[in-house]
């Protein structure tokens, strides 16, 4: 059996699955955000022990599969800097992804010579490196003692081998890693006050990382040695988990966030456009992703001003699609990633008549995550992305009305899997096998069965377009009265 670890934002999931790879059972843990000032996000890294060590209390007890673990993978949240002294203790809570308080940081890097060009990304204030100028500045005794920075799935690495190793698609996300030669950079170190010796050392996501420390395996009860493969960061791993491993695969994702991730063979950063550009998590492959900050997040704010369920929202307008109309809406409601790269931006609704209803309004929110999604599969075709069919995936796909409407306004089919085990969890799993057993990792992280095809309506084709230009020239006209 093999263990797919996924320390998440608000909990740990743990999924067992048998030597072929199919989920025998899973349990999840959670545990909190602290936000001790506007704008900071941390966590305890003993809070992810605590739910791990519990986790694997309820799989040992609940599966007798367990005690045949083979080996273990682990996804995290990205970019988190867990501090480490030089005895491997945590010197301050883990500052997470969606902390904002280094965006002065941020900036600075950014702006400074041949940082883009080697990581290949913009530095988000939610990246690694500006929060160590931050620590650095404000915390100098904190700073001083950093021996190690490790992610939040690298320091879970460490705690179940004892050694300092991440995996490249997790490291991409530090503005550290030279990304197109999956390496360190000591340009980039440099110009963040840091040093090699602090960085872990790095493997690929889907290589033996270390063994399992003998103690912890004689507390879950395995015998034999359980390996511990590189694991990766989340969308890596749920890229894995997916099977969107190589050129043309690519999903869509319509959770709160929304998600365009398409598998690259190649490396073909494009930082203007606020793509993100990182290490796969499997040798010589990259994977690109546009983010779109409120997604369902829109259709769920919708529906609390309106008191109608989101479900309720979308039932009326039946299954398919208008032509979008004139009301318009903008999906920024807490500041846009891609394209934009703009935290300060806000949504708006446009094109507000006195006949208005509700049914419009609901319609443009759809339309304009559809547009936003546009944003970002536009940025990717841009890079070259061959993006024929997306899979999709997350709540938002219950409504056939945006399924319908999102295939239209991107004019590519998409596929909707059979089941629900999918995500990061089976990813890191997956690459726990490939470790333990050296197989080709495009064997191990195939694509789920597809229950149905979503095809795009040929007759919108015309008005999708025009919707879209509209919808580009609002961000400008927009941005310029807030
Ligand atoms: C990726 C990102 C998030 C986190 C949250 O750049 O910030 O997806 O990994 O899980």
């Amino acid at each position: 059996a093999y263990l797919g670890i996924d320390l998440g934002t608000s909990g740990l999931r743990a999924l067992l699955v048998g030597d072929d790879g199919t989920p025998v059972g899973s349990t999840e843990r959670h545990y909190d955000v602290a936000h001790p000032h506007s704008g900071w996000s941390e966590q305890d890294p003993a809070d992810w022990i605590a739910a791990l060590d519990a986790a694997m209390d309820e799989l040992r007890a609940s599966h007798p599969e367990f005690a045949a673990l083979k080996g273990i993978g682990v996804a995290g949240h990205m970019h988190g800097a867990t501090l480490l002294d030089a005895s491997g203790d945590v010197l301050r809570p883990c500052i997470l992804w969606n902390d904002t308080r280094s965006h002065a940081q941020a900036a600075k890097l950014d702006g400074t010579d041949q940082v883009r060009a080697l990581s290949g990304n913009i530095v988000f204030p939610g990246f690694t490196a500006p929060k160590l100028e931050w620590v650095r500045e404000n915390e100098p005794e904190v700073f001083a003692k950093v021996a190690k920075v490790l992610l939040p799935a690298a320091y879970l690495n460490f705690y179940l081998t004892g050694e300092y190793v991440a995996d490249m698609s997790d490291s991409a996300g530090t503005s550290w890693l030279d990304v197109g030669a999956r390496e360190w950079s000591d340009h980039l170190l440099d110009v963040s006050h840091m040093r090699r010796d602090q960085m872990p050392r790095l493997v690929e996501g889907s290589e033996a990382a270390g063994t399992l420390r003998s103690d912890l395996a004689a507390k879950w009860g395995l015998a034999g040695p359980v390996i511990v493969a590189g694991g990766a960061g989340d969308n890596a791993a749920a890229a894995c988990g997916i099977g969107a491993m190589a050129e043309g695969q690519g999903f869509v994702s319509l959770g709160t966030s929304g998600v365009l991730l398409s598998a690259r063979g190649g490396y073909h950063p494009a930082p203007d456009t606020a793509l993100h550009t990182f290490c796969h998590a499997v040798p010589d492959r990259w994977y690109q992703m546009g983010v779109m900050l409120s997604a369902t997040d829109s259709l769920n704010w919708l529906s609390r001003i309106t008191a109608a369920k989101p479900a309720e929202l979308t039932a009326t307008l039946g299954d398919d699609p208008k032509a979008p109309g004139r009301v318009r809406f903008l999906p920024y409601l807490s500041g846009e990633r891609t394209p934009h790269n703009d935290a300060e931006i806000r949504g708006a609704f446009t094109g507000l008549a006195a006949e208005t209803t509700r049914d419009d309004l609901t319609r443009a929110v759809l339309e304009g995550v559809a547009f936003g999604l546009r944003d970002s599969f536009e940025a990717l075709k841009a890079t070259d992305a061959q993006l024929d069919g997306l899979i999709a995936i997350g709540g938002g796909t219950a409504s056939r009305y945006w399924l319908k409407l999102i295939a239209s306004v991107l004019d590519v089919p998409l596929h909707l899997p059979k089941g629900s085990e999918f995500g990061a969890a089976l990813g890191a799993a997956r690459l726990g096998i490939a470790a333990v057993t050296g197989a080709n990792p495009d064997q191990i992280m195939a694509q789920p069965e597809i229950r149905e095809t979503v095809a795009p309506v040929a007759d919108l084709r015309a008005a999708c377009d025009d919707g879209y230009a509209r919808f580009r020239a609002a961000y400008p006209a927009i941005r310029s009265v807030q």
